[in-house]
């Protein structure tokens, strides 16, 4: 009996499950990490947002209350394991919305507590990165991040999973929140991103959107939105049905001058660091023009390429655990007294 249990705890030694919640934005996730490997990844979706054009903060927070506990049953259930099961309890402290951030955060706590178990605070954005781990092919060290999402842009050097720096980012608005305020101005839904991706199927990108002078490996997006916007507003004062007829063309156009930015840099930041393995990741990187513009840069400049599966690009808790496994190695655990944070610093 004592040999039984402990194999049994040498097993857990070696084979650490953790649970990992992820709640920043507008999408609650679960996921069951063992030994780094990722079990299951619940993603709930809020699409009460849809009607507003954008994420309510206040919905956002109800939602997550609504269903962080289905979510976790669920992810526990698919994974095949139980509360007893887990030896660590992995939370995104931000950055994100404060109030999305607490209900998870919260909720991580008091689970933590209940079970006496370690707490592993893990940075949303460093996630993002090491969602690359979630499954191989992974990226060696050094590599460059190219990390897109609906509130950041930044080029990444990780040289471990412990040891990251951004070394190039926007200093206006996000890849993503280009996309999403463009889409807007073409009358689309929200998030416009996957939506711009599917209108920009097989239509030529003929309308030249003006490209931003931003020194080093920085970006700058705001200029687009307003050259977008003054675009359609010419445009439908001579025709009224302007969008509606060219909306193809449109979000080609916009998406191609997009990703240019984002590749002229990222094709810099390879050159300048002397790096061959680049990887791209966040909810932008999910766009099938970009996807196909690393992998041809990676043909033209001698790369190897690393792309995420659908599934690890937008939010999602399995980076979150991914994160929380590496930390988990290191013994890098949190106090209970730990708080959220909505600007939280790389
Ligand atoms: O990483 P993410 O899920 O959440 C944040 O942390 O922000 O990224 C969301 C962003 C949104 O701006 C959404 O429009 C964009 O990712 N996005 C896309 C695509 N899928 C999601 N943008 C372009 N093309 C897509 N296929
Ligand atoms: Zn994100």
């Amino acid at each position: 009996m004592r040999k039984k249990v402990f194999l049994a705890s040498l097993t857990r030694f070696f084979l650490p499950v953790i649970l990992a919640i992820e709640s920043s934005c507008d999408e609650t996730s679960v996921a069951v990490i063992e030994d780094g490997r990722v079990l299951s990844n619940i993603i709930a979706n809020q699409t009460i947002h849809y009607e507003y054009g954008g994420v309510v903060p206040e919905l956002a927070s109800r939602a997550h209350q609504e269903n962080i506990v289905p979510a976790t049953t669920r992810a526990l259930e698919y994974a095949g394991k139980s509360l007893e099961d887990l030896d660590a309890v992995g939370i995104t402290i931000g950055p994100g919305l404060l109030g999305s951030l607490l209900v998870g955060v919260s909720f991580a706590k008091s689970l933590a507590y209940s079970l006496s178990l370690p707490l592993i605070q893990v940075n949303h954005m460093q996630a993002h990165v090491l969602a690359h781990f979630a499954e191989p092919p992974y990226p060696s060290f050094p590599f460059i991040c190219l990390t897109v999402s609906g509130g950041h842009t930044q080029i990444v050097l990780v040289r471990s999973p412990a040891q990251m720096e951004v070394v190039g980012e926007t200093l206006d608005d996000a890849a993503g929140e280009a996309f999403d305020k463009a889409g807007k101005i073409f009358g689309l839904g929200y998030p416009a991103g996957p939506l711009i991706d599917r209108h920009a199927k097989n239509h030529p990108p003929e309308i030249h959107f003006p490209h931003p002078q931003v020194p080093g490996l920085n970006f700058s997006f705001s200029g687009l939105k307003t050259a977008v916007l003054y675009h359609v507003q010419q445009h439908t004062a001579q025709n009224p049905d302007y969008v509606t007829k060219h909306i193809g063309v449109l979000c080609a156009s916009l998406q191609q001058t997009i990703i240019s930015i984002l590749m002229k840099k990222l094709v810099q930041a390879a050159k300048e660091l002397n790096i061959r393995h680049v990887a791209i990741a966040g909810g932008v990187s999910a766009n099938s023009g970009l996807r196909q513009a690393l992998q041809d840069a990676g043909i033209q400049h001698g790369w190897e390429t690393f792309i995420p599966k659908f599934e690890y690009c937008t939010d999602n808790a399995a980076m979150i655990g991914i994160a929380a496994h590496f930390k988990y190695q290191n013994g890098d655990f949190s106090s209970l007294d730990i708080t959220p944070s909505s600007r939280l610093p790389f």
